[in-house]
């Protein structure tokens, strides 16, 4: 650690969302900024600009041989994620790098082998872990509220903005499987995906993907940057109870119904049974208001500071890409169904998030 025993930070790539965890790591007393590297000198113009006293390069190496950074922020394209990832990890530092961790289940366990062999902490930013929402509906599920999930159905879309070096299932889609993954803990067998290359060639706009669950619990995803409607919403159907997320309103984002179809014996044929629909309360529980970056930034220098292995560690972003990965095969190959490899990491089963993101 450096003299004033705060976290240096060193943060590779100043574009749209790294002046983001800028804010946040340089307005925690536990850490500083000290260096950020970008290959855009009007992006290092603009960081020194907001963050005092930060040195500015635009060769990540320098900023990997900087005396005072402890732990590297990756927040660059997907493209770049891998061979920057390994650069830090090589060089001794704990690493946080921005969603999906790479493109390949087999790079993602190459870099889990990495931060084993060096001793060091790998998170991926993985923000929906840290939402006070997806947080409420994860104690929703491991309480009973809401009984035996059917399935769920998630929505990611917006005009905009497109990208380039990941389509919208790796790009938006990513998101809504981490979900699936932290509020089931479980992993998918199966998916399948249909999707379009509207705007680019070979980068899929629109993306509907499914994938099947222990216990056939099927849980779908809409991801595009081509509609006119900014959707965040996740359906949760349980035969208990019912409930929606909707992170277009924060405070508000969660929705339990008391609804469902319950089984009645059927009077007219002993043995028999009919479905009769329960339509009852509405409830909006209150939420803390935690800013989900913030919450997943001071994850990271907890689990730096305690040597703790974060919820959306290596091994958990691992899983995600093998998903990902069954679905782009599913996509190449005209929806077919493809088997998510299972591998041999897992993911251990944590429960402590859930307080931990709503309290801070
Ligand atoms: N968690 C979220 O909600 C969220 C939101 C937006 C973006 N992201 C993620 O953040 C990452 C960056 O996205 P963005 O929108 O900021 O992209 P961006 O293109 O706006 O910015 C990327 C920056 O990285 C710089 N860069 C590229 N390669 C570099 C290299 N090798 N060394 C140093 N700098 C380099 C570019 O010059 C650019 O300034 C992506 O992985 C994206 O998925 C996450």
């Amino acid at each position: 650690m450096n003299a004033a025993s705060a976290i240096g930070i060193g943060l590779v790539g100043y574009g749209h969302w790294g002046p983001n965890h800028a804010r946040i790591f340089n307005g925690h007393p536990d850490s500083r900024v000290v260096a950020v590297a970008d290959r855009d000198e009007g992006r290092l113009r603009a960081a020194e600009n907001v963050i005092p006293f930060v040195s500015t390069m635009q060769d990540h190496r320098a900023l990997l041989d900087h005396p005072e950074v402890d732990a590297v922020v990756i927040a660059t394209p997907l493209t770049t994620h891998y061979g920057l990832v390994k650069e830090a990890l090589q060089a001794g530092k704990d690493v946080l790098v921005e969603k999906p961790i790479c493109y390949t289940a087999r790079e993602a366990q190459d870099l889990c082998d990495l931060a084993d062999q060096h001793d060091r902490i790998l998170m991926c930013g993985h923000i929906f872990l840290f939402n006070a929402g997806i947080n409420r509906l994860r104690q929703y599920i491991q309480d009973g509220t809401l009984g035996r999930v059917y399935y769920m159905a998630a929505t990611r879309t917006n005009l905009g903005p497109l990208r380039t070096d990941a389509n919208a299932l790796y790009d938006l889609a990513s998101h809504d499987i981490s979900i699936f993954h932290y509020l089931l803990d479980s992993r998918p067998i199966e998916g399948s995906a249909w999707g379009e290359t509207f705007l680019q060639h070979e980068v899929e706009d629109v993306v509907f993907a499914c994938l099947e669950y222990p216990g056939q619990l099927l849980c779908h995803v809409q991801a595009s940057w081509l509609n006119p409607r900014k959707e965040r919403t996740l359906v949760v159907v349980g035969d208990k109870k019912m409930a929606v997320w909707d992170d277009m309103q924060p405070l508000e984002s969660i929705r339990l119904y008391d609804k469902g179809l319950m089984r009645q014996p059927h009077y007219d044929s002993f043995g028999q049974f009919q479905l009769v629909l329960r339509d009852a309360d509405v409830l909006i529980p209150k939420l803390p208001a935690v800013e989900p970056l913030k919450a997943q930034d001071l994850h990271f220098l907890e689990c730096v500071r305690e040597r703790k292995q974060p919820i959306s560690d290596g091994a958990f972003s691992c899983d995600v890409v093998k998903a990902l990965e069954a679905l782009q095969r599913s996509l190449h190959r005209g929806g077919s169904r493809q088997r998510v490899d299972d591998g041999t990491r897992r993911h251990s089963v944590r429960t402590e998030p859930v307080a931990a993101a709503e309290t801070r």
